[in-house]
């Protein structure tokens, strides 16, 4: 039997297994975290009266502890937030270039990128999380900020027991970490590795997280923790200066609204690319009845796979920060552009992407004026009692990103730069092509696929919905959103369906262990080039039926749904 073949059978087993539970439901509040501990440390703070906002900074964190990989101090994100009274904001702390990036950093002698995005001292983006989190606290917390920050600070003096899911992930990336001193130390045990049961202590993590406590943002970015970082930084030939983490700021935008059926979707704005894509491959799935044969069937994958080359194409070429490039939203959600680009859809045949090219400038849509218009990443999702709703993606980018651990610092640095075109073209990380939008300069912050993402049904709060997983993100969040809107599943049934991803080039359908063998060989006769893969960003979602609050995580990863 092939392997996707025996996959199709696990599948099956496990749906009946997986779709015969009803889920649970909770009335009062609910976290949904990819690691437990820091779920229970934001359910405890619902519980002692903080709001969604404190229990989602209290979460980040506790994930900075506990789940090393991706949360963090070291690296950024976004939050968007609900207010129960309808408002909405989103807060970009997202790093950004140093001052003394330049467009072609990262080109070598022979005129090609090099893996200093990626790897070493240069590849790290000035940290946002912490300046994040105590915006989100000063505009909208109700606790005092250090009941927040001290669960943190605990969980990293006194330590935690190490979980088979972080001994592997340390594992997985011990290479990396091998090649720094400091997270040798920390993270390999010097070459004794912990293993699941030991109890994994912190204390310069700690020590860094007191300072936060005490000073607040300013503990972070001014003072010993700014000064130690810069100096490491100058002596390994880093970027970073204490200029650059002084003047880091939280920037506050509007977030992106757009509807769907009777579904209202507020979503990330530029510099993410995932709430343009959203709403553009939602716009052109509405006008089909892709839906018509099951989530799961060849014409659902066809037609969503369909939608998704044509947004990445677009996303290559007119996404990147707003504050540094014109990005031309309104038009990339223009009703008559994307109705043009679906029309472009063959509902039997894949186009291949070597056909289809970013669409604002084509003929059909010429009264178009977009040019002159103005204008290892975790997820967790918070509601509150009152219904204050808080989305938070956040990331090193890379697991562990760079793997250089801060000396003395105790925190793990982002090689968040990677997600600039570092070359027109040429893909990053993630596969992803970019140009000028997204090209490098100084207080630039790179596009991302982050997309943290709230829908509300007749103005109430319905979903809270996002996803790490790189270029994968926008696509495998609007799949469970999907599933829920248009298939009717509940969060954890959607959350556990297997998805897919395409992203145009390269031009290769990846599909979730999992799929039905008749949709695996109807998609093939369409002309699709499959690649199987183990999966497509790690979905965490609320849904709010009516004030019972249901939630979905991968929970054999780890995840955790917390709510009283
Ligand atoms: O912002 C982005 O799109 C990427 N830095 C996210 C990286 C990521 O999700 C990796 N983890 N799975």
């Amino acid at each position: 039997m092939q392997s996707w073949m025996r996959a199709g059978l696990v599948y099956l087993v496990l749906s009946v297994f997986v779709f015969a539970s009803a889920p649970i439901q909770y009335k009062h509040g609910m976290v949904v975290a990819q690691e437990p501990l820091a779920a229970d440390t934001g359910l405890a703070i619902l519980k002692a009266g903080g709001n969604a906002i404190d229990a989602a900074v209290a979460v980040g964190f506790a994930l900075a502890v506990t789940h090393p990989t991706a949360g963090n101090l070291g690296g950024g994100g976004f939050m968007l937030i609900r207010l129960a009274n309808g408002k909405t904001t989103f807060l970009d702390f997202r790093e950004e270039a140093p001052q003394k990036a330049t467009r072609e950093m990262y080109i070598g002698p022979d005129g090609n990128p090099t893996k200093d995005s990626i790897l070493g001292w240069r590849s790290s983006g000035v940290p946002g999380s912490v300046s994040g989190f105590a915006l989100a606290h000063e505009k909208y917390g109700s606790k005092p900020w250090a009941q927040l920050v001290e669960p943190a600070v605990k969980l990293a003096r006194d330590g935690f027991v190490m979980s088979k899911v972080l001994q592997g992930e340390i594992e997985g990336s011990s290479k990396m970490l091998g090649t720094d001193p400091e997270s040798t130390r920390i993270f390999l045990r010097g070459g004794h590795p912990y293993v699941a049961g030991d109890t994994f202590k912190q204390p310069e993590l700690a020590a860094t997280l007191e300072r936060i406590e005490k000073q607040g943002a300013k503990g972070f970015y001014e003072g010993e923790t700014a000064q130690r970082l810069a100096e490491a930084m100058a002596a390994h030939g880093g970027l970073i200066t204490t200029a650059d983490l002084k003047g880091y700021k939280t920037k506050q935008r509007e977030p992106l609204q757009g509807d769907y059926k009777d579904f209202h979707i507020i979503t990330s704005p530029p510099p993410s690319a995932g709430g343009v894509g959203l709403l553009q491959m939602m716009g052109m799935l509405a006008g089909t009845d892709y839906q018509s044969d099951g989530a799961d069937s060849a014409k659902a994958v066809h037609f969503e796979a369909e939608a998704m080359r044509r947004f990445y194409a677009d996303r290559s070429e007119y996404l990147g920060d707003p504050d540094f490039y014109n990005v031309p939203v309104k038009s990339l959600l223009d009703p008559k552009y994307v109705a043009w680009r679906r029309s472009t859809i063959d509902p039997l045949r894949a186009t291949p992407s070597d056909s289809v090219a970013p669409g604002l400038a084509h003929a059909a849509v010429a009264h178009i004026d977009w040019r002159h218009e103005s204008d290892e990443t975790t997820h967790f999702d918070v509601v509150d009692e009152k219904g204050n709703a808080v989305a938070v993606t956040y990331t090193l980018n890379n697991t562990f990103g760079n793997g250089i651990t801060a000396p003395g610092l105790g925190f793990v640095l982002n090689d968040e730069m990677d997600d600039f075109a570092a070359k027109p073209g040429v893909p990053n990380m993630f596969g992803v092509v970019g140009g000028d939008a997204n090209a490098i300069e100084a207080g630039k912050r790179p596009l991302s696929s982050m997309t943290p993402t709230i829908i509300t049904r007749n103005g109430k709060l319905f979903m809270v919905v996002g996803a790490p997983g790189g270029s994968r993100i926008t696509t495998g969040v609007m799949q469970v959103i999907l599933d829920v809107l248009d298939f009717h599943m509940n969060p954890q049934e959607a959350v556990d369906l297997p998805r897919f991803h395409e992203q145009w080039k390269p031009d290769i359908l990846y599909l979730q262990n999992g799929f039905p063998d008749k949709a695996f060989a109807a998609l093939k006769q369409m002309g699709y080039d499959i690649k199987l893969i183990g999966g497509v960003a790690r979905v965490e979602a609320i849904v709010d039926e009516n004030g019972m609050l249901e939630g979905g995580t991968e929970s054999r990863l780890n995840g955790k749904i917390a709510a009283y």
